[in-house]
C-alpha cells in the first residue's frame, strides 16, 4: 500500500525544511526536501559545464543520461555525492532556471512518486501539493513576509538570490509556485519554529504515526 504524504510548499526561507522535519519527527515519517533533487541537478549542470543561458533541447538530451538517487538522507547524481554542494551560491542561482525545464521536472517527480510507492513521507517544496501529490489530503503552504524571509537567510550566513528565485519560480510556466488547492496556509512571519510545527501537527491530528 502506497504510504501517507504530508505536503508542505511555500517561497524561499518561509521554514519549509525545519518545519516539515519537526513534524516528520513527531510522526515517524521521512522527510524529503524536493528542492534538493533541484539543487543536485543544477549543480550537475554546473559540473557536466552545459551551455548557458540554459537550452531546453540541450538539458533534454542530458537527463536521460543521469542517475538520480536518495540514500540515507545524501543525494548522488551519477554515483557522486551531491550534498555538500546544495548550498552554494552558483547553484543556488542556476536552481531556479533549471526548475523551469519540463524534463528536469519529470525526472524530480518521478523520483518524488517512487519515494511514495514504500515510505510515509513529509515533502517539502514548490508544487507537492498541487502537481506531484495533488490527491493527498494533507496539503499546507507556509509564508512570511519577503523582509523576514530574507533576514532568515541571512541569519543563516548563506548567500542566497532568494527574490529572484521566487519570482522565477512564481512566474515559470510549469508548476509554478502556487496555493495548492484545499491547502492550509500558515502565515509564519511572527512565530517560531515549534509555533509552527504545533499548529500543523493540530491539524494532522487524524494521521497515524508511521508504520514503515
Ligand atoms: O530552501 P529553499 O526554499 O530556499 O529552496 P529549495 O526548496 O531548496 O528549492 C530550490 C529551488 O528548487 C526553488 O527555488 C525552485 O526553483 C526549485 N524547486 C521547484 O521548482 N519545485 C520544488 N518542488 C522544489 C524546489
Ligand atoms: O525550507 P525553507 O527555505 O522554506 O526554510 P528553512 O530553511 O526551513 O528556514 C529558514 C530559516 O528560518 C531556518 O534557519 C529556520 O530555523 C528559520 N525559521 C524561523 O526563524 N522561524 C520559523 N517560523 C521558521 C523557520
Amino acid at each position: 500500500m502506497p504510504g501517507t504524504v504530508i505536503a508542505i510548499d511555500g517561497p524561499a526561507a518561509s521554514g519549509k525544511s525545519s518545519v516539515s522535519k519537526g513534524v516528520a519527527e513527531a510522526l515517524g515519517y521521512t522527510f524529503v526536501s524536493s528542492g534538493h533533487f533541484y539543487r543536485t541537478l543544477a549543480w550537475g549542470i554546473l559540473r557536466d559545464a552545459l551551455p548557458l543561458p540554459l537550452q531546453a533541447t540541450e538539458v533534454d538530451a542530458w537527463v536521460p543520461t543521469l542517475s538520480l538517487e536518495l540514500k540515507d538522507s545524501r543525494i548522488f547524481l551519477d554515483g557522486q555525492d551531491a550534498t555538500g554542494h546544495l548550498s552554494a551560491p552558483e547553484v543556488a542561482t542556476m536552481v531556479s532556471q533549471a526548475a523551469a525545464i519540463p524534463s528536469i521536472r519529470n525526472l524530480v517527480n518521478s523520483n518524488l512518486r517512487t519515494l511514495a510507492n514504500s515510505l510515509d513521507l513529509v515533502m517539502e517544496g514548490r508544487d507537492i501539493g498541487s502537481v506531484v501529490f495533488p490527491d493527498t489530503p494533507y496539503k499546507f503552504y507556509l509564508d512570511a513576509s519577503p523582509e523576514e524571509r530574507a533576514r532568515r537567510r541571512a541569519r543563516e550566513g548563506l548567500v542566497d538570490s532568494v527574490s529572484e528565485r521566487d519570482r522565477l519560480d512564481s512566474s515559470r510556466a510549469t508548476a509554478p509556485l502556487i496555493i495548492p488547492q484545499g491547502a492550509d496556509v500558515i502565515d509564519t512571519t511572527h512565530l517560531t519554529l515549534n509555533e509552527v510545527i504545533e499548529v500543523v501537527l493540530s491539524h494532522l491530528q487524524d494521521v497515524t504515526p508511521s508504520r514503515s
